[in-house]
């Protein structure tokens, strides 16, 4: 009878690397599958509250997405800009309805309210494992380049790069999109209004760099989110 045994795969052996290495690929792609699944059901939530439209967010992402691969931002501050880009306003579920909704200009306890939207959003994202640093960015979107923005007057790079990518992107949007009680302003209005406000409100890196593509990209962006150009234009 030989003496010679079959070896088990034990620790080290190349076997047990191989499902190792397996095992560690299906927990990634469990874990994204998650983060993915998580977004897919905040934006839901922000349709049913009439606060998002698929097209506004795809836009948003889109565009953010590539400022932060222009500005070199590394693969995780670019998976926090997607979320962040997407759900940057998901505290506004908390505002009500009447302020959300109010077509004229809002006072200055109902702008105090409204201003807490960033916190709120904050709070609820910050609870999801993987989603405390882009709770964080969404903390900061409307930190103003020179201070004077809220919630905590961060100013320069003190605020989160993705912050300042989603302010300018979420602010260019805002202003070419028709909203029910006012048509959206045209390119070159919009563009206008970012140079002007590059350097106290915008990080004029981030405007100068969205500007590089925006016009080209405009028209693409648009059909791929299912937006008539000509209503940006
Ligand atoms: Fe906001």
């Amino acid at each position: 009878m030989s003496n010679h045994q079959t070896p088990t795969p034990s620790e080290g052996t190349p076997v047990n690397g191989a499902l190792e290495s397996l095992r560690i690929k299906q927990l990634e792609e469990q874990s994204a599958a998650l983060r993915n699944s998580v977004i897919c059901a905040f934006n839901q939530l922000l349709d049913l509250k009439d606060l998002n439209t698929g097209v506004h967010s795809t836009r948003l992402a889109e565009w953010g997405m590539r400022v932060g691969q222009e500005l070199g931002l590394e693969e995780s501050e670019l998976q926090n800009l997607e979320v962040a880009a997407l759900l940057h306003d998901i505290g506004k579920v908390g505002i009500p309805d009447a302020i959300l909704r109010k077509p004229d200009r809002l006072d200055a306890d109902e702008y105090t309210l409204m201003k807490k939207h960033s916190e709120y959003g904050w709070a609820v994202l910050r609870m999801l494992p993987g989603f405390e640093r882009a709770a964080l960015d969404i903390l900061h979107h409307h930190e103003s380049f020179d201070g004077k923005g809220y919630p905590a007057g961060l100013k320069n790079t003190e605020i989160p790069v993705v912050s300042r990518i989603v302010c300018v992107i979420d602010a260019f949007d805002a202003m070419v999109s028709s909203r029910p009680y006012r048509k959206g302003l045209p390119y070159a209005e919009a563009v206008r209004r970012l140079n002007e406000a590059s350097g106290t409100q915008f990080d004029p890196a981030v405007v100068r760099t969205f500007l590089s593509f925006a016009h080209a990209e405009m028209s693409t962006v648009f059909a791929a989110a299912g937006t008539p150009v000509s209503s940006a234009l």
